[in-house]
Formats: structure tokens, C-alpha cells, sequence
């Protein structure tokens, strides 16, 4: 006997950061954060509860894995099996659009594609919430990747109140995200391991308590499009958590030249009146925003700065949904 759905998820970029959890376990996180799915990149998973299976197995881009990674995948299942009443193993089969090699985090989209792929096979109809919430206890990131377009993720004060919601459907505003690929190295510390870190720099505490106010000019300038306004903030937000992470022991240190030199460059840039600004998650690529009519600029000039090995370019993305 055997029961089977597939789903797709896009990946998203944090436009105010989640950076610190409050319970691991479950991933509540310390604060609030904003993102914005990038509809170009997919991750599409089928599950299959299946009676023969000894075990569940999962194979990502052809290749099985065992581990860490399946150890992860484990756990949801694990959870959506005690939702649906279900005892028989699953198979994961997952495929990514976006080369794995180019240092972009797949684990949102993973994990959102997991739990509405999972849940529809297990025979349930939950709710986008439920979904969120099930995404964001297999990756932190991965429930803001259900809900469409640009999205926030509210703290919330346990598991039932701890998810993502939709602030603004993915045509509300014609902004592009141009990935400059710095480095495609596996990095050595990564958002799990990172997230325990955070509270052991004096400048978390700081960065938390203003959270708040960083979430509110974010909000504002997405629904006013406003993209000045988005850009100070983001760039704030980004080299606050970026601080964080320098002055946490041991220290993570993300970026590398190119990084620091597309950052510069990106400053100068909107000094030239190109709307562009920059943001860089657990990792040396930097995510450049501009508005869609002047991506193909931005990736020309980023395509020309010396250590830029490629740029993929993201519009806004719809929500994470169940494939035919
Ligand atoms: C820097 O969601 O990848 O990208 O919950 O351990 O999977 P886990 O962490 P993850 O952390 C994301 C960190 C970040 C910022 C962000 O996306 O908000």
C-alpha cells in the first residue's frame, strides 16, 4: 500500500534576518524577520508513504543520502506521521533547479516542498499556517517559504503561534534579487551550528531589541514601495547580523574579498541613482535587490567585479503548492 504527492517550494531571501533561536528544538526564533521568495529558484519533492518500506530514504538530485540530512527529513516525517495517523516509512525523492554548487541555501525550499508534499500523502488538508509551521521545525527559514511573495514571520510565544504570513502577493512590486556567486565552497559552519552562537556576542542583545522597529521600516517600505527606505534597512539589518556573527565565540567570518568589494560597489552604485542594495546571509554570496527594469544593469556591473564567478537573478515567487 502506498500513498504519494509531490510539491514545490521556491527559495527565499531574508530582508530582515532570523538569526538566534529562543527553543533549537523547535526553532522559535529570537525575533521576528522579512523575506521574499525567489520565484526562479525551485525545489521540487515527491514523498511516498509506502507499506514495503524498512525505513525512510532520501535521495536528493540523484544521489542517496544518509546522515545528518536524512536524520532532519526523519524528524518531519515523524511529525506529519503522528498528524495523519500513519505508520508506514516514506521515500523523498528532491530535485533543486538552482545548481547545489552555488552556495545558495536550499533548505527553505527543501523543507517547505517536505512538509506540503508529506502532509498532502499522509491524506491531510492543512492549513497554510499548519504548513508554516510543520516547514519551520525542519529549517527556521523554510516556513517563510510557504506562504506567496514577500513575507513575515512572526515570532509568535511557542509552536502554535510561531509562522509565516503573506504581506504582499509576489506582483506587488517588480523587485529582482542578482545572486552574485562568490564562492561555491560548502562554508564550514552553517545556520544551525551558527543560530547557537548568536547569543555568545555581546551585540545580539542590542540587534534583538530593535528588531521591532528594523521589522516595521521593512513592512512599511514593501507596502508603499518605497525602495530607498527598503534599502537602508535591509542594509542595516544585514551587517547587524553580519556583527553578530563576527563577535560570537568562536567568530563566523562569511565574507570573503569579492564579497566586501560588491558591497562597496553596490553603495556607489546607488549613489549613481540605481536602485540596488545589499544583502548577505550565512554565507560570501551577496544578494543584490534592484528593481526589475535594471536587473540586467546590475548583473552586467556584477558580472564585472573581479571574484564573481556567476549571478542568477530571482523575481518574487508564488507559494510553496502541491504539483499534479
Ligand atoms: C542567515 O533557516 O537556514 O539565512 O533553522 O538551522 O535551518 P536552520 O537555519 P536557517 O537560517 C537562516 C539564516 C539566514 C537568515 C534568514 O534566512 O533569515
Amino acid at each position: 500500500m502506498s500513498s504519494t504527492a509531490t510539491a514545490s517550494a521556491h527559495a527565499n531571501i531574508a530582508l530582515i534576518k532570523y538569526w538566534g533561536n529562543r527553543d533549537a528544538d523547535l526553532r522559535l526564533p529570537v525575533s521576528g524577520s522579512i523575506s521574499m521568495n525567489l520565484g526562479d529558484l525551485n525545489t521540487r519533492t515527491r514523498v511516498t508513504f509506502d507499506s514495503t518500506l524498512g525505513g525512510d530514504t532520501l535521495t536528493l538530485n540523484g544521489q542517496p543520502q544518509g546522515g545528518p540530512g536524512l536524520e532532519r527529513v526523519r524528524l518531519l516525517l515523524e511529525r506529519v506521521r503522528t498528524l495523519g495517523g500513519i505508520e508506514h516509512f516514506a521515500s523523498v525523492v528532491s530535485e533543486n533547479n538552482f545548481p547545489m554548487g552555488a552556495g545558495i541555501a536550499s533548505s527553505a525550499a527543501a523543507f517547505a516542498a517536505l512538509s506540503v508534499a508529506a502532509s498532502a500523502a499522509a491524506g491531510l488538508d492543512l492549513p497554510e499556517r499548519d504548513l508554516s509551521r510543520l516547514a519551520r521545525t525542519g529549517s527556521g527559514s523554510a516556513c517563510r517559504s510557504v506562504p506567496a511573495g514577500f513575507v513575515e514571520w512572526h515570532p509568535g510565544t511557542g509552536h502554535e503561534d510561531s509562522y509565516a504570513v503573506s504581506i504582499a502577493p509576489p506582483d506587488h512590486w517588480d523587485l529582482a534579487d542578482c545572486i552574485a556567486v562568490v564562492s561555491a565552497e560548502h562554508k564550514a559552519t552553517g545556520s544551525t551550528q551558527g543560530h547557537a552562537l548568536a547569543s555568545t556576542s555581546p551585540l545580539q542583545q542590542a540587534r534583538v531589541d530593535a528588531a521591532p522597529q528594523r521589522l516595521e521600516k521593512c513592512r512599511a517600505a514593501i507596502q508603499q514601495r518605497v525602495f530607498a527606505a527598503l534599502a537602508e534597512v535591509v542594509e542595516l539589518d544585514s551587517n547587524l547580523m553580519h556583527a553578530v556573527m563576527m563577535t560570537s565565540t568562536p567568530p563566523l567570518l562569511y565574507w570573503h574579498p569579492p564579497t566586501i568589494a560588491i558591497m562597496h560597489a553596490v553603495q556607489r552604485w546607488r549613489g549613481q541613482g540605481i536602485p540596488a542594495c545589499y544583502t548577505i546571509d550565512a554565507g560570501p554570496n551577496v544578494h543584490v535587490l534592484t528593481e526589475q527594469s535594471y536587473a540586467a544593469e546590475v548583473e552586467r556591473r556584477l558580472r564585472k567585479i573581479q571574484g564573481v564567478k556567476d549571478v542568477l537573478v530571482a523575481v518574487p515567487g508564488g507559494p510553496a503548492r502541491i504539483l499534479p
